[in-house]
């Protein structure tokens, strides 16, 4: 708290600045806090985050095997210590804080919140036990506070069906397959690490509900789960055949091509039949889910995925090839169901959002009156997934920051160079104090940080993540 005070009083100093909130941590509001410090000498930024940690799904998204997409963050540190820049963990926009509360305190507010959320099949069985969304088993592996207790069972089943074909997807396959010796030495949550170890998933089916052409991944990422140790990989020929439509498709997008000619080579290299206890790794195409059925053996968990066959109509031309049923229908045991079928953004209170889209209405970033559609929020703007949907790489979002900053830059120039004044971060503070909310500074991070390095390097991880809540304000607070 002391440290918070003399904040409140350090920038009384600097009331006349221009004082902008940023709302989420992860790339996009960290490269939208970047833009605007570099766009503006007088803006004042301040990133709140629901988490007592920074860096969104590149702490809680990306996998624990990929360690060097996780450097951005050594650049989004640099971004938070410029010293006009704060952040604030443990503080939730619609719960800590209203949207109106934050508007009525800061110029210029940017959402960047992300998807916190699920596409949702809608099929009989999905609430049924081990049927988890990819979202909730990525959090439990990467040590999210709110799913440390997944628990999802690993041991009863030899064969998980994971629903989706894009790099989610093989994120999590992978991470399913993958010898845990190899997990071993990354930031994997440890209660994730000891559930792999014991697990007796051998088997994953890596399910689309189109065709090999129409696989969301990319060929990096499809290279790296192709090439696991001692993996057993099974594609049918028969998916293989394309048509002119495919073939259209394939010469308008090259990843497409070489996602395609990926699964080919793997297809004709593969043995013909895995070994006893091998590693298994099943692509089965045009198989969309029809309902989950219950285990004979566990009541109320999942025993078998029932899918229709699929054909594809539609010409790459007039759009995408959309999948439809043809009626015959198959069944797939399994234990585990993991949907990998996208994220989904959440609404709060009083900001416009597009309920099919799943996005907060924008043009360039700036948001839409909910009113009016021809108008836009005065000062109110988004950023990354909640803006343009749940797809993108972490350098997306720098593009996508641009475009945000670019826009609040020219609405600027529209407006009184001496802003009124808002009561910014002191407001927020006061806040936050008035309603006893332990806000978590980005040097309370560095403790968390340390620590974790520290416990990390007892047993050879590059960190130990904390994952729960309790733990993480509690050495946030030394
Ligand atoms: C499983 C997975 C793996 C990925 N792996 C890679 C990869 O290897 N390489 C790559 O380039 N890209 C990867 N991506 C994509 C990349 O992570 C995204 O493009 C990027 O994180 C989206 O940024 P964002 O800032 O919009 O959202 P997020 O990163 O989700 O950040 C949103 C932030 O908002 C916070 N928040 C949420 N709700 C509130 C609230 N109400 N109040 C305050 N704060 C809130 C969250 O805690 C979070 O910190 C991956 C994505 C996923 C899902
Ligand atoms: N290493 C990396 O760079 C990395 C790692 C992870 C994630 N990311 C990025 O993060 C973003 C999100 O990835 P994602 O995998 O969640 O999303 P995604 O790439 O959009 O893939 C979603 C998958 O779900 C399928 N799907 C959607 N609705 C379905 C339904 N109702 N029934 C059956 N299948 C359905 C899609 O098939 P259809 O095509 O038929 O709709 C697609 O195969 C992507 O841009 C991705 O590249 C990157």
């Amino acid at each position: 708290m002391a440290i918070i005070r003399s904040m409140i009083t350090r920038s009384y100093s600097s009331i006349r600045s221009l004082r902008v909130c940023v709302i989420g941590s992860g790339p996009a509001g960290f490269y939208t806090a970047e833009k605007m410090l570099k766009a503006h000498e007088d803006a004042q930024v301040d990133i709140i985050d629901r988490l007592p940690t920074p860096f969104g799904l590149v702490r809680s998204g990306v996998a624990p095997d990929h360690p060097e997409t996780k450097i951005v963050t050594n650049q989004f540190t640099r971004v938070a210590r410029n010293e006009r820049c704060s952040f604030f963990g443990n503080v939730t926009l619609g719960s800590s804080i209203s949207l109106s509360e934050l508007c009525q305190m800061y110029h210029v507010v940017v959402l960047a919140y992300g998807a916190e959320s699920d596409r949702n099949l809608g099929i009989p069985g999905e609430d049924l036990r081990g049927v988890h969304s990819a979202r909730e088993f990525v959090w439990w592996y990467n040590g999210h506070p709110d799913f440390c207790h997944l628990a999802p069972d690993l041991k009863s089943t030899d064969t998980a069906v994971v629903l989706g074909q894009g790099n989610v997807a093989l994120d999590v396959a992978r991470v399913l397959l993958k010898q845990p010796a190899e997990l071993a030495t990354t930031d994997i949550a440890s209660h994730a690490l000891a559930a792999l170890k014991e697990s007796s998933i051998r088997k994953v089916y890596l399910v689309g509900r189109r065709g090999p052409v129409q696989a969301a991944c990319t060929a990096k990422e499809l290279r790296e789960i192709l090439a696991l140790k001692d993996l057993y990989v099974n594609i049918k020929q028969d998916d293989l055949q394309i048509t002119a439509a495919d073939e259209e498709e394939m010469k308008n997008n090259r990843i497409r091509k070489r996602v395609f000619d990926l699964l080919t080579k793997a297809s004709s290299s593969s043995q013909t039949r895995p070994t006893s206890g091998q590693p298994e790794l099943h692509f089965t195409f045009f198989w969309k889910p029809e309902k989950f059925l219950e285990s004979n053996d566990k009541t109320g968990h999942v025993g078998c995925v029932n899918f229709e066959k699929t054909t594809l109509k539609g010409s790459a031309g007039s759009g995408s090839q959309i999948a439809v049923g043809t009626g015959q229908y198959e069944d797939l045991k399994c234990g585990l169901v993991l949907k990998s079928i996208g994220y989904k953004s959440i609404p709060v209170d009083g900001l416009p959002f597009d309920h099919s889209k799943g996005v907060v209405p924008n043009i360039k970033g700036r948001v839409l009156s909910s009113s009016d559609i021809n108008l836009t929020e005065d000062g109110l703007y988004v950023c990354g997934w909640l803006k343009r949907g749940p797809t993108g790489i972490v350098a997306t979002n720098l593009y996508d920051a641009e475009e945000t900053v670019a826009s609040i830059s020219e609405d600027l120039t529209k407006k009184d160079p001496t802003p009124e004044f808002a009561s910014g971060r002191e407001g927020l503070l006061q806040l936050l104090e008035n309603r006893k909310i332990q806000a978590v500074t980005f040097s309370d991070w560095g403790k968390i940080d340390s620590e974790e390095k520290r416990l990390g390097s007892l047993i050879g991880k590059p960190r130990e993540k904390l994952t729960n809540w309790n733990d993480l304000l509690a050495i946030a607070s030394k």
